[in-house]
């Protein structure tokens, strides 16, 4: 079992993944996850990926091909894994492609979740994520049990944004502003969307309407993976 999650920043990627992975029992691998905790931690990663993330650019292939390789040698993947994030440029399908082959692997599911761009300002801009664990949130779309909002009854009040199960502080992303995503959707229509060409012939694609509720995508979502509710 070795499946891609494929869709724009904003489209509910990290938000399905973690229950697909709870559902299939093999790590959800999302690759802005591992390269946010590379930033934190400091590593010489991070130090390279950082400024190109918060302008909202594309962290080169070398870089990201590493982090992949190294993290599906782990044990945990040995049943497969859900990519999130990954491939985003031809080079790293090649790059995916040739890792799998040498396992006698392919990709066996891309799940393409269509949402138009118009829709994906308020989700970014409206996000708040637990760092540690990469849950996300949404002010509007799925407030955290503990907000409490301001005067205007719609700002939240940032000290009581906290995550539903460990109480943690939320935050949101450096990268989640209107600017930085006009970025990642550019190199999403110019670099992304046409590696799906190279997945088609294989009959793998399973394409999502994700401009729909989270429980409505959900649901399509099991049904892409012949699964029911
Ligand atoms: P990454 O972290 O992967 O960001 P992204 O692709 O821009 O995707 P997002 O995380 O923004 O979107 P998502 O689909 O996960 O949305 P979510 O479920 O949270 O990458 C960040 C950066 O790292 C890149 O820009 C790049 O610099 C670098 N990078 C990463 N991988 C790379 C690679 N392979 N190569 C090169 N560089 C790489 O949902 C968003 C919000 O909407 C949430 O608040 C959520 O609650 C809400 N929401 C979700 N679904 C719904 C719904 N159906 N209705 C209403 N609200 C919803
Ligand atoms: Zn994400």
């Amino acid at each position: 079992n070795i499946m891609i999650l494929f869709g724009p920043p904003g489209a509910g990627k990290g938000t399905h993944g973690p229950k697909i992975e709870d559902l299939l029992g093999i790590p959800a691998l999302s690759t802005g996850d591992m390269l946010r905790a590379a930033v934190s931690a400091g590593t010489e990663v991070g130090k390279q990926a950082k400024a190109v993330m918060n302008a909202g650019g594309l962290v080169s292939d070398e870089i990201v091909v590493g982090i992949i390789r190294d993290r599906i040698k782990e044990s945990d993947c040995r049943f497969g894994f859900i990519l999130d994030g990954f491939p985003r440029t031809l080079a790293q399908t090649q790059a995916l492609d040739k890792m799998l082959a040498e396992e006698g692997a392919c990709v066996t599911k891309v799940i393409e979740l269509e949402v138009p761009d118009s829709v994906l300002e308020e989700r970014i801009t409206g996000r708040w994520i637990h760092k540690a664990s990469g849950r996300s949130y949404h002010t509007k779309f799925a407030p955290p049990k503990s907000m409490k909002v301001g005067p205007d009854k719609k700002t939240p009040i940032a000290d009581t944004m906290k995550d539903d199960k460990t109480g943690e502080p939320l935050m949101q992303r450096s990268d989640d502003t209107a600017s930085a995503l006009k970025k990642r959707l550019a190199g999403y229509h110019n670099e992304t969307v046409p590696i799906l060409k190279h997945y088609q012939p294989n009959g793998v694609v399973k394409a999502v309407n994700a401009n729909q509720g989270m429980d409505g995508v959900w649901t399509q979502i099991l049904s892409a993976l012949e699964r029911s509710a």
